[in-house]
């Protein structure tokens, strides 16, 4: 085992953990998901940010909302729920915004 010299400046973790609607837990990200995971990597993508934020999928985080998706944003460990496609530019501004980032 080795540290890797690849570091981001921050990394998105986007919850898309699918669950059958019967579930006691609910039926999960899912539904929302794979959608707002690929906008936001499509996003990254577009604006040349793949460098410093790693968007990845994830499995549970613990959140479970009842609409849209959870994500977190690391180092921050800033977390949050009910993320719809419609609030991928939101996030991806927050997560991009420098004012934030924790010494290096
Ligand atoms: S299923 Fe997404 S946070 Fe639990």
């Amino acid at each position: 085992m080795r540290p890797s010299t690849l570091r981001p400046r921050r990394q998105l973790f986007v919850c898309t953990n699918q669950r059958v609607a019967e579930d006691p837990l609910r039926s999960g990200c899912g539904a929302e998901g794979p959608r707002v995971f690929l906008a936001l990597k499509t996003a990254t993508l577009r604006r040349g940010l793949t460098r410093d934020l790693w968007i990845t999928a994830t499995g549970c985080l613990g959140h479970c909302p009842d609409k849209g998706c959870a994500v977190a944003v690391h180092p921050e460990n800033r977390h949050l729920v009910e993320v719809t496609i419609e609030d991928v530019n939101e996030v991806l501004h927050l997560a991009a915004d420098r004012s934030q980032d924790p010494p290096r």
